[in-house]
């Protein structure tokens, strides 16, 4: 096992490239299950999660082969329609094989994940929706076992809540279904957007792209992928909070601007110059501002769907809000339990209390945390002790960095192209 070391209060500047998104590569690997064939993704993030999956289709009979960020896939011969519980528990994303299993060979048995450590995080929406589409699914010993004995048929579906991996898995079984089927009140994730993109590159009908209604017109068969994966937001937002919290200036690249819509004005917010090209993101402080101290603005935030402020992006803006000037709020209104940070950034000296779903954050100023031993509990909690940890006085190790490993390509590497000291070690 490896620990991050982090020695804080450096100012980060320079330029962070952007990899492509771990929440669009999962589902596009689990699309290329839909069409027998070789398909080509390309900027395929090299993270845990990614080679997870790429496990997973293996045991399911697809071959893949990696060449840089380029992944071929060849999906002719499907061997197993089953996904065992060592593999779902590891990743949750692995649920995101059922719709385009059923749609594909007829059956799918996928074990059902349990709860994490962000929340109860059920898989209801995903059952009810393929049910509706004519899917008979059994719950029996932690597995869902998912069967049609007619083709499927399409139908309109009712999302409770926009969730983003049951739009992903009823878009995916829906586009080869029998007539059209409309879905209501879905997500609108960009990396949905990247999805519906290469289903209907692939032969596909889907429209309503970017919009809450999709309408899916049932084909009999679709061709292979060549598709790319979009820049991830996620990454890239984690980055720009990453700089900020340090004081400095600087610029993402080979990302997309026009994804982190709510992210970009927090940080104007803030007191940050942000300028956007169409593939890159700046951040400077504002000119003559040359305190080596310089001071955030509090601001409130609340998570909500796309294109509200991201759940993922959370806990890295309250690391920000905790070195900011004031008090600020920040509501976390997707995941039940996305505060498992809080007791890790107190322990770094910041001033949070938490009520329920609220977390009244007391800025310190800028250098206003120590560095401190912390554990990592999930993947973006960890960022955001890598956030605090780089503007802190001091030391910060932080354990368990397996989780960052799930979602950040290359982090170390990119941290010290910016300026940061920071190393792994073996614990
Ligand atoms: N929900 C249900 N029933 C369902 C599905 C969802 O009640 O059947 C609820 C969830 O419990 C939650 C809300 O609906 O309260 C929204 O969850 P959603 O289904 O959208 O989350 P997800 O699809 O499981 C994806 C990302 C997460 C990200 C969320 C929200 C992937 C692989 N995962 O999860 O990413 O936080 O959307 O944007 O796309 C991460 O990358 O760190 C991560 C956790």
């Amino acid at each position: 096992m490896e620990k991050l070391i982090v020695e804080g209060g450096r100012q980060l500047s320079g330029e962070v490239r952007i990899s492509g998104a771990k929440n669009a590569a999962l589902p596009l690997i689990a699309a290329t299950l839909l069409a027998p064939g070789k398909h080509t993704l390309r900027n395929v993030p090299d993270l845990r999660d990614t080679r997870t999956f790429m496990r997973l289709m293996g045991e399911l009979g697809v071959t893949s082969e990696r060449n840089g960020n380029t992944v071929t896939l060849d999906s002719t011969q499907l061997v197993h329609a089953e996904v065992s519980y060592d593999l779902v528990k590891t990743m949750r994303a692995s649920v995101l094989v059922l719709g385009p299993l059923v749609a594909r060979l007829g059956r799918a048995r996928v074990s059902l994940p349990g709860g994490c450590a962000i929340g109860a995080r059920p898989i209801n929406f995903h059952i009810m929706g393929l049910e509706a589409l004519g899917v008979s699914c059994r719950l029996e010993n932690g597995y869902v076992d998912a069967e049609i004995s007619t083709p499927l048929q399409g139908n309109v579906i009712y999302f409770d809540i926009p969730s983003v991996t049951a739009t992903e898995n009823l878009l995916m079984a829906a586009v080869l279904a029998e007539g059209t089927t409309v879905l209501k009140n879905v997500a609108r994730e960009p990396e949905i957007g990247n999805l519906i993109d290469m289903l209907n590159g692939m032969g596909a009908e889907i429209e309503g792209k970017d919009s809450g209604r999709l309408t899916i017109k049932g084909v009999t068969s679709l061709r292979p992928a060549d598709c790319r994966i979009i820049p991830d937001r996620i990454e890239a937002g984690t980055y720009l909070m990453a700089i900020a919290a340090t004081g400095g200036n600087g610029m993402v690249t080979h990302c997309n601007p026009s994804h982190l819509p709510s992210l970009l004005e927090k940080l104007r917010a803030v007191g940050l110059i942000v300028v956007e090209t169409k593939d890159t993101i700046s951040i400077n402080w504002p000119e003559g501002d040359t305190n080596s101290y310089r001071k955030l603005r509090s601001v409130d935030i609340k998570t909500m769907p796309y294109p509200g402020y991201p759940t993922d992006l959370q806990a890295q803006f309250m690391a920000l809000m905790t070195i900011s000037s004031d008090v600020s709020m920040v509501n976390e209104t997707i995941f039940e339990n996305r505060f498992m940070h809080v007791a890790e950034l107190r322990r770094m000296g910041a001033d949070i209390k938490v009520d329920g779903h609220s977390a009244v954050v007391s800025g310190k100023g800028m250098r206003g945390l120590n560095g401190a031993p912390v554990m990592a509990t999930d993947l973006r909690a960890s960022s955001s002790l890598v956030v605090a940890g780089l503007a802190a006085t001091g030391r910060t190790e932080i354990t368990r960095i397996y989780h960052l490993e799930r979602g950040y390509e290359n982090l170390v590497e990119k941290l010290t192209g910016l300026g940061a000291r920071v190393w792994k070690e073996s614990v």
